[in-house]
């Protein structure tokens, strides 16, 4: 497998995230290290990289499988100018700039499954976690965005085996994992500065793998069953109940019925 290293990584960075950059054979969490750094002062776009994770997290508090040497996990620290309402746009942001990076590198088109997982074949290769602190005022003081991507990873835990996969299954060979975590800095750098526009998510859409399929909306009490159509351009998802209501939802996870692959 690649080398993960500064020495390794820093020649491919051509945007502004990453300029600050600490790399770590092993962390409990990039995120936490991450938040760490941001109440300590570091700046916009300043990340965090490691190629092993002992207490990697995930949404709604679950953990994040992250095996030594076979993934990239990476966080970066954000300042933004904007409100909390706009973290459901960063996410977004981050999705996209992960998919056209492990294009670009591996010339794989990875989906888009709301709110921000990465799927090829119907199976998770990327999850991405954002956390964020408020300041005075309700400002947001920064955010961090973590993003974890299964490179090579060849086994799983039995609960994940027929759900996950990696860019080495999906037929990626040989893959540079220090160029590509610059590459999604790079990406998400450029992504970044279209946040205010979000002019990215029409590419979002189009990488989207639940626009028109029937889900259940877990995460906000009850399970809900609707049929999604369409995302909007502050990344809600439009969305239609059994009885023929109109919602527009902005938090939970979608489970997708059927076979979608
Ligand atoms: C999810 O799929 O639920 C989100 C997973 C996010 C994982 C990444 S790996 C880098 C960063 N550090 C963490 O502890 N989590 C995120």
């Amino acid at each position: 497998m690649s080398i993960l290293s500064e020495e390794t990584i820093r020649p491919w960075l051509v945007g502004d995230f990453g300029r600050e950059l600490a790399v770590y054979r092993t962390i409990g969490s990039t995120n936490d290290a991450a938040k760490l750094l941001a109440k300590n002062g570091a700046p916009h776009g300043a990340a965090v990289v490691s190629g092993h994770q002992s207490a990697g997290k995930g949404r709604l508090g679950r953990k994040f499988y992250s095996p030594e040497d076979t993934g990239i996990y990476l966080t970066v620290i954000l300042r933004p100018q904007w409100g909390p309402e706009q973290s459901l746009s960063v996410t977004s942001a981050a999705a996209v700039a992960v998919a056209r990076a492990i294009e670009r590198v591996t010339g794989i088109f990875v989906q888009i499954k709301w709110v921000n997982d990465l799927y090829f074949g119907g199976k998770k290769l990327c999850g991405i976690l954002a956390e964020s602190a408020l300041g005075q005022g309700g400002k947001l003081e920064y955010v961090v965005v973590g993003i974890g991507v299964n490179v090579a990873t060849d086994s799983f835990p039995p609960e994940l085996s027929e759900i996950a996969t990696s860019l080495a299954a999906a037929g990626g060979k040989e893959i540079n994992r220090a160029r590509l975590a610059a590459e999604i800095l790079n990406e998400f750098s450029t992504v970044y500065n279209h946040l205010e526009s979000r002019s990215f998510m029409e590419e979002y859409r189009s990488r989207s793998c639940v626009i028109g399929r029937k889900a259940t909306l877990l995460g906000r009490g009850e399970p809900l069953e609707i049929t999604i159509l369409d995302i909007s351009r502050d990344a809600h998802l439009i969305a239609e109940t059994a009885d023929g209501e109109r919602l527009g939802i902005s938090s939970g996870e979608v489970s997708l019925k059927g076979d979608w692959r």
